[in-house]
């Protein structure tokens, strides 16, 4: 068994649920229990499920300072690990709050969950969980998951420190790169972060924002262990919209979106 997950290699073939290649093709996104995908910018629930049987063991913490509608809040209740999420958005957090209020997790091995409505750029938001964390003899947590909104291709508040309100890409580069380092702090070693990101077109250009979140990752000393490459097929900003922008490709000189990166690194 790996250290960082509870894969029994003695029953190897039985985990045909977790992926193993670096092409996933999601078909459709999970909208069963408390996914119901309302949140727009939101990922599927089949990223952060598959990170967490991955990298992580029951009972760990899974930590996510940009945790928008909870998606892996909820993942982590139906996987027994325990989560510590931020997000700038009071409004949010107060409905995920409340979506584990309202039904108990009498089935799941989650301990706790505990949640800010903070700014992930600042270190206090991180001395507030590692202080909770602390109260529960816990040191640190075992899994960051990062999914930043996609600079500004789609604004979540109207707060100057929402990373979608940045001024220009250095400054979201900037604000990303203070997020990970506050999450580095707390993350033990040995263990990885997963970065959910996609790219982006602005005046005629492509803007590998991807590449660029990565390189932030890299520069801090991370091992890249895979990019993953993702469909991007039921997310909710695309649908309905595929004629218009096929017929504006034929059109023009450039590929219509459809994929989307799982970045994994380790921390040395
Ligand atoms: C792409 S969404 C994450 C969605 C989430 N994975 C889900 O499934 O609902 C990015 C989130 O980052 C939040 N955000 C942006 N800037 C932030 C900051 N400085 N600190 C904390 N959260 C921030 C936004 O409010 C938004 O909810």
């Amino acid at each position: 068994m790996a250290k960082f997950n509870d894969i029994d290699l003695s029953r190897w073939k039985e985990y045909e649920d977790v992926e193993t290649d670096s092409l996933w093709i999601i078909e459709r996104r999970d909208n069963s229990g408390k996914h119901n995908g309302f949140y727009h910018g939101n990922f599927v629930p089949q990223i952060p499920r598959q990170m967490i049987k991955r990298y992580t063991k029951k009972g760990e913490v899974v930590l996510d300072p940009f945790m928008g509608s909870g998606t892996t809040a909820f993942e982590c209740e139906s996987l027994g690990r325990n989560f510590a999420g931020i997000d700038i958005n009071p409004d949010i957090v107060e409905y995920v709050g409340k979506n584990f209020e309202s039904e108990l997790p009498v089935y799941s091995e989650m301990n706790f969950n505990y949640m800010l409505a903070a700014d992930s750029t600042d270190f206090a938001a991180f001395s507030e969980i590692a202080g909770y964390l602390a109260s529960k003899g816990i040191n640190k947590v075992s899994h960051v998951i990062l999914h930043p909104p996609y600079f500004d291709i789609l604004k979540f508040t109207n707060d100057s420190r929402d990373l979608s309100n940045s001024d220009s890409i250095d400054i979201f580069l900037d604000r990303f790169g203070k997020v990970l380092d506050n999450s580095l702090s707390l993350l033990e070693r040995k263990r990885y972060v997963s970065i959910v990101i996609g790219d982006k077109y602005t005046k005629g250009q492509w803007i590998p924002l991807g590449f660029y979140c990565m390189k932030e990752a890299m520069n801090r000393g991370l091992t890249l262990k895979s990019i993953i490459v993702k469909n991007m097929a039921g997310n909710r900003a695309k649908q309905n919209k595929n004629t218009i922008w096929r017929y504006r490709a034929l059109n023009s000189d450039y590929f219509i979106f459809k994929h989307e990166y799982v970045m994994v690194l380790k921390k040395n």
